[in-house]
């Protein structure tokens, strides 16, 4: 992936563009790329300047000494140098980005500065190349400024990375390194998504904490992960607690997961098997959707990660793009993670309307190019109740993997799900007559069923004996009025668009209990 990186920018170097970007707050992993990059162009006979710029010394050279007898720390007068000097020669300035927001002090003259040197910069293999954490480009040079990324680290550098924590760790004698091939696999694999500074950071505090570094460490490397998610702000960590075994039905969607996540190891991939994608879980609300993002993140021990997409497009609209951008490469450096984007629509609302003036347009089109081209084992669940708002874009094949329709629970499926919330209070299913509620509740959602159980404990406890009974359960079934009687030709309508688009989460007749954990483990290992 580095290798990619160094090519590119190569390729922009030989091309002479006058002004590059690196977003990335790895500077000195950028710096060792340059490096080589520069290396390799003079090997090839084409020797090139390094100049690097930094707000506290200005201008210095390879071998850090100053650039000029002038003070060249003024953003303006550094500028002026690049322009005046008259050889090839890369510019790379760290601390570019404060200046150039259009609210800081004398950002209108750099901007003219910039704009005029351009032109100059065409042809005379001399480039900019600005190096942030943040992407910041002035409008008036937005055409003029091309944006590389520097990608995470391979796997080979999380290795060498462990490797030199071992090192470090085993120099001290008082230290206890127990690291066997699994362990350095299971850490290599915790640090997969942090920068490099990050995972030595990670890595470091290990060893210093415990003395010593052992697979356990796997732990603290994780909780590194949460902190980066923590700062972003338009993702949330949610503690995925829910399991497939709390969820009643839907057993075509469970066992399709189920299948999708095997999809993520090595072997799969040696087998030939793409990284898995994404789903799109649309239907009836209360039945379920939200409850199988987050049993998919538990199911898998992946982490959840909750995406607030009405954030993104909130507040100042020139920013959506960057806050899109940040929270999609938090999620790569989280990977491999789930991403629930729960109620989508309600996120793209106003997208391509009267109000719209193409910026939440574009930044959409940024997370529909992700979710196409990404290769970072990131997975998508996305939710929806109603698909009139969504973009018929967002439904295109390659961009998820599967669009699954949750329907309203049939006799089977409610009758798990009336157990599984009596069981979650303590009550034992066979003390009532399940059929019996099961018959009255036609039509009504998990979460109605839910409350079913929840009003006749309400009713029970004001009873004289306190204790719950099938009539209670009967009594707040003939009370609650179901969604579905009161919007029966939305869902009419939902059912039909489900029909002929999507994939059906649950097929009645299906078995009514899934095989428990233990049974399929048992399986697994027999291999069948
Ligand atoms: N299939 C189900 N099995 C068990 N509980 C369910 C089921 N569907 C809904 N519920 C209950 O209703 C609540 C709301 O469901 P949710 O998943 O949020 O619905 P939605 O489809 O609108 O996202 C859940 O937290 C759960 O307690
Ligand atoms: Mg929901």
């Amino acid at each position: 992936m580095a290798t990619t990186f160094v090519n590119d920018l190569g390729i922009y170097l030989r091309a002479s563009y006058p002004i590059i970007t690196i977003v990335s707050s790895e500077e000195d992993r950028a710096r060792e790329l340059i490096d080589e990059l520069l290396r390799q162009e003079e090997t090839a006979g084409r020797p090139r300047k390094l100049f690097v710029w930094t707000i506290s010394r200005g201008l210095v050279d390879a071998r850090d000494r100053p650039a000029s007898k002038e003070d060249t720390r003024p953003p303006e007068r550094a500028l002026a140098f690049a322009a005046g000097y008259g050889e090839e020669a890369l510019f790379l300035f760290k601390d570019f980005h404060p200046y150039l927001k259009d609210t800081s002090p004398g950002a209108a003259l750099l901007i003219r500065q910039l704009r005029d040197l351009v032109p100059e910069m065409k042809g005379s293999r001399r480039t900019l190349l600005w190096l942030s954490p943040l992407l910041q480009i002035p409008p008036e040079l937005q055409k003029d400024v091309t944006v590389v990324d520097l990608p995470l680290p391979a796997e080979s550098e999380y290795r060498q990375v462990v490797e030199q924590a071992m090192a470090q760790a085993r120099a001290n004698p008082a230290a206890i390194v127990e690291m066997d091939e699994d362990a350095i696999d299971a850490i290599v694999k915790a640090c997969q998504g942090l920068t490099r500074s990050e995972a030595e950071n990670a890595l470091y505090k290990a060893v210093v904490s415990r003395h010593g570094l052992a697979a356990q460490d796997v732990q603290s490397i994780l909780d590194e992960k949460e902190q980066i998610i923590r700062k972003s702000g338009i993702l949330e960590y949610t503690a995925a607690v829910e399991n497939f075994s709390g969820i009643g039905g839907l057993g075509q969607l469970k066992r399709w997961l189920r299948q999708r996540n095997e999809g993520f190891s090595q072997k799969a991939r040696d087998f030939g098997l793409p990284n898995p994608r994404g789903v799109m879980l649309v239907g009836v609300p209360g039945c379920g959707k939200s409850l199988c993002a987050k049993a998919v993140a538990s199911e898998w021990q992946k982490p959840l990660l909750k995406f607030d997409l009405g954030r993104v497009f909130a507040g100042l609209v020139g920013e959506s793009e960057e806050r899109m951008r940040r929270a999609l490469s938090v999620a790569e450096n989280v990977a491999p993670c789930v991403l629930w984007i729960d109620e989508m629509e309600k996120g793209l609302a106003g997208i391509g309307g009267a109000g719209d003036s193409g910026v939440a347009t574009r930044v959409f089109g940024t997370l529909l190019t992700w979710m196409e081209e990404k290769t970072h084992p990131v997975f998508v669940v996305a939710t929806a109740n109603n698909i009139d708002l969504l973009p018929p874009e967002l439904l295109r094949k390659g961009r998820l993997d599967e669009i699954f329709f949750v329907d309203l629970p049939d006799a089977p499926a409610r009758a798990e799900i009336l157990r599984i919330h009596l069981e979650r209070r303590q009550r034992a299913t066979n003390d009532y007559d399940i059929p019996a509620v099961v018959a009255t509740t036609d039509g009504f959602s998990g979460a109605e069923l839910e409350e079913v159980v929840v009003d006749a404990l309400y009713e029970a406890y004001s009873s004289p004996e306190k204790r719950l009974k099938t009539e209670h359960l009967l009594g707040s079934a003939h009370e609650i009025i179901p969604l579905s009687r009161s919007r029966a030709s939305d869902i009419e309508a939902l059912r039909q668009w489900a029909n002929i688009n999507c994939r059906m989460a649950a097929v009645s007749g299906e078995p009514e209990h899934e095989p428990d954990s233990a049974t399929r483990r048992r399986a697994r290992a027999l291999d069948i």
